[in-house]
């Protein structure tokens, strides 16, 4: 198949700096990546062909061959798995005689992990669309009118309004003031501001912005600025919300950011998985302009990599190569993107850099809950950090009486108890993370058991391989639970559980492996008698 114009456009438009790019744009053209075009990219961009197929290989949305005209991919997270995605699966299999892996000259048809939607669940992209509450009869409607062509079935911005919008203060739009207020300042100022407000990291590591920006700036005169936007945490999908409503205030952020460290060439990593939102972005960035003094700021898009929201990973993706993390030190403060000094914050993070300068009583209580899981009105939840379980819950509407938190798949379980509070000593004193504030309710009548299998295997695909510990252990872990819940395990096998679970936290190279486990070790604290009772 010879390179056609278009591709060889989209190969003069970007760099070699920009290969992940270049290959998402083919991808989006083609639906896969021809041998004849990554032969085009290695003689154009001087990078050997093995290498970018090397590189493209490792994320999940890169495809070698074509299958079929539209690509589907349903989400089994948990959030999803808990709300019938297998049924919604089995439907898709059904009209299309399609099993997940599968490709006809239609559909081609892949199991994805969490899209972002989970308070929507269960969820699905079709050719980068999301698609949302599916159900038996809206499957059989999207696939029909796909199949015609004429599809008007897109995903509803509107299901994300849980509350009353207009009370919000993440939604505040600053209009540029607080940028004002910024330049009026030093940059070693505005990092005094920061630190004065307290704004700590909201993805999850609660690091304080102000110390980031303060070592980019002692590590060299020009530092670069990396808005994360890869939001894979399961159950999380609050820089989406704030993307959907306010993305303006977030350039806002970057560009104030952007000035405490002297960059003047911004990154948005933004996951592939919002693809359909990237047109907002855009238009937000050109509508601020004006703003931004000559500031760039770039969007690279992801390709499917959870590991990616790492913030080594996410340098080495946007230097086009496979998203491995890094090892630390040096830290990207030092030695980042580039060989530059690099502060990477995420993006409820810029966006609060952005509200405090104008709120005299911003607080950094104040967070974004991402409710999912076994409720009825999940949602994004703006609530002072200490809130009672009871009282978030109430919010979100339990299906049935709730039995236990998972705090996104990474930051584990506990019980529900309706007078625990959501803040960071409560919850770390049950040995599990209020991490990014990601919550993920489970019913009393579901077995954890099978929630814990569905988060092992999040972490199996998203294992990037580097190190044996996460890869072969999660691996193993899901074997043993396999084995558990088709009732062949012993009590030997949960020891043995246990004892991978804590070698796989301590051995592993980077927060992805050490925190793999952490549901394992919550369930079989606070939830033993479920496993016990499934072995021989
Ligand atoms: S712990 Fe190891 S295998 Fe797992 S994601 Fe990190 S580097 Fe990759
Ligand atoms: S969209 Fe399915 S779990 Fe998040």
């Amino acid at each position: 198949m010879p390179v056609s114009k278009d591709i060889k456009q989209i190969v003069r438009t970007y760099n070699k700096a920009n290969l992940i790019n270049i290959l998402n744009r083919i991808q989006d053209k083609e639906g896969f990546l021809s041998r004849e075009n990554i032969k085009y990219i290695s003689g154009k961009i001087d990078m050997p062909a093995a290498k970018i197929y090397e590189m493209a290989s490792f994320y999940s949305f890169f495809a070698f061959e074509k299958k079929g005209k539209h690509a589907i991919y349903v989400c089994n997270s948990p959030s999803c798995f808990m709300n019938d995605s297998v049924n919604i699966m089995e439907e898709i299999k059904k009209i299309t005689g399609l099993s997940p892996g599968e490709f006809n000259k239609d559909f081609s048809f892949q199991i994805t992990q969490c899209i972002g939607c989970c308070s929507e669940a269960p969820a699905m992209l079709i050719d980068n669309v999301a698609y949302t509450k599916l159900t038996k009869k809206k499957i059989r409607e999207i696939l029909a009118e796909i199949k015609k062509k004429s599809s008007e079935v897109k995903w509803q911005e509107s299901s994300l309004e849980v509350e009353d919008k207009s009370k919000m203060k993440i939604l505040k739009e600053t209009k540029f003031i607080s940028l004002e207020k910024a330049k009026s300042m030093s940059p070693k100022e505005v990092i005094a501001k920061v630190k004065e407000a307290g704004l700590k990291g909201r993805g999850g590591a609660g690091f304080p912005t102000d110390i980031k920006w303060d070592f980019v700036t002692k590590a060299g005169d020009e530092g670069i600025l990396i808005c994360n936007f890869d939001e894979g945490e399961p159950g999380t999908f609050k820089d989406k919300f704030i993307l959907i409503n306010n993305a303006k205030t977030l350039i806002e952020g970057i560009a104030i950011a952007s000035y405490a460290i002297n960059c003047r060439h911004a990154y948005i990593y933004l996951r592939k998985e919002y693809d359909y939102l990237k047109g907002r972005l855009l238009k937000a960035i050109y509508s601020s302009k004006k703003h931004l003094d000559g500031l760039e700021i770039e969007i690279i898009e992801g390709a499917g990599a959870y590991i990616c929201g790492d913030e080594t990973s996410i340098m080495n993706s946007i230097e086009g190569l496979s998203g491995r993390p890094r090892k630390k030190p040096p830290y990207p403060a030092q030695y980042g993107l580039w060989q530059k000094p690099t502060a990477i914050n995420n993006v409820e993070t810029l966006i609060n850099a952005a509200l405090l300068f104008e709120d005299n009583k911003w607080s950094n209580d104040l967070r974004l809950f991402c409710v999912s899981g076994d409720v009825k009105k999940g949602g994004v939840f703006e609530e002072k950090t200490g809130i009672l379980f009871e009282e978030l819950i109430q919010k979100a509407v339990a299906k049935e009486k709730p039995k236990a938190i998972f705090f996104g798949a990474a930051g584990g379980c506990i019980p529900y108890e309706s007078k625990t509070r959501f803040d960071y000593e409560s919850i770390k004193e049950k040995e599990a993370g209020l991490g990014s504030c990601t919550i993920i309710v489970v019913g009393e009548s579901r077995s954890i058991v099978e929630v814990c299998r569905n988060i092992t295997a999040f972490f199996v695909h998203e294992s990037c391989g580097k190190c044996t510990p996460c890869r072969d252990g999660n691996h193993r872990i899901l074997q043993l639970l396999d084995k558990i819940i088709g009732r062949e395990g012993t009590k030997k096998d949960l020891l043995l559980l246990e004892e991978l679970a804590e070698f796989v936290e301590l051995t592993s190279f980077c927060p992805l492996g050490q925190s793999s486990c952490n549901h394992i070790k919550g369930a079989l604290k606070y939830f033993r008698s479920e496993f016990e009772e499934l072995c021989k």
